[in-house]
């Protein structure tokens, strides 16, 4: 199974690309954590990756490419994979479709994640992990740059065919059987 999912901060990525992931028993791999975890390690990249993070904006595009690319092209040796998070740009879909391509793996589908920004802003309200991007201020940024920046994929998977829409604000449990509905039928 090869999936991305695309969304909005908040709309649940990160909760149903793990359930995605141990549903087909492919690898989860979220950009947001992989950077997370360099900040915490105080590596030099993480040092660097923390100004983007904590501001709520986009990490450039070639150091995303740079450090997400070699384990997408890992997970292909497991089957497949859940990308959270990434793509995020245009560019970073070219890169990661031209990657893909190379060794005839492309995403089956890509489940962009619904949810009104009202129903956003009180998910990160809510999520009470601590999470220096999910103030009020910085996760306002982040659905402006969602909006100017990853909606535009939208198109670009449409025009491909492969863009799955999935009214994500019910509850976690009916949202993930909305899209093993459709995943199911795609893996069978
Ligand atoms: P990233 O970690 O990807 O954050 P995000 O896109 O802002 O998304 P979140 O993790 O906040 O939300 P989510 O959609 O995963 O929802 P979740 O399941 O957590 O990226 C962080 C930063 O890294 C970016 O701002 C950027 O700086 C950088 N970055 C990352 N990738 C990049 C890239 N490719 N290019 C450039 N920069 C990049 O759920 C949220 C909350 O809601 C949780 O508490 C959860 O329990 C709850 N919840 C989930 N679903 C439901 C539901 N159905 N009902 C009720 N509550 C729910």
């Amino acid at each position: 199974m090869r999936v991305i999912m695309l969304g909005p901060p908040g709309s649940g990525k990160g909760t149903q690309g793990e359930r995605i992931a141990s549903r087909y028993g492919v690898p989860h791999i979220s950009s947001g954590e992989l950077f997370r975890d360099e900040v915490t390690r105080q590596t030099e990249t993480g040092k660097t990756l923390q100004r983007y993070l904590d501001a709520g904006d986009l990490v450039p595009d070639d150091l995303v490419l740079s450090l997400v690319m070699d384990r997408v092209i890992a997970a292909q040796a497991e089957g497949g994979w859940v990308l959270d998070g990434f793509p995020r740009t245009v560019p970073q879909a070219e890169a990661a479709a031209k990657a893909a391509a190379d060794v005839g793996m492309s995403a089956q589908a890509v489940v962009y994640l619904e949810v009104p920004p009202e129903v956003l802003a009180d998910r990160l309200a809510d999520r009470g992990e601590g999470r220096a991007d999910d103030s009020a201020q910085v996760a306002r940024h982040r659905l402006e740059v969602f909006t100017e920046y990853t909606r535009p994929l939208l198109d670009y998977y449409t025009k491909r065919g492969i863009l799955v829409r999935i009214d994500a604000s019910p509850p976690v449990d009916a949202v993930s059987e909305a899209i093993f509905a459709v995943l199911d039928r795609i893996d069978g």
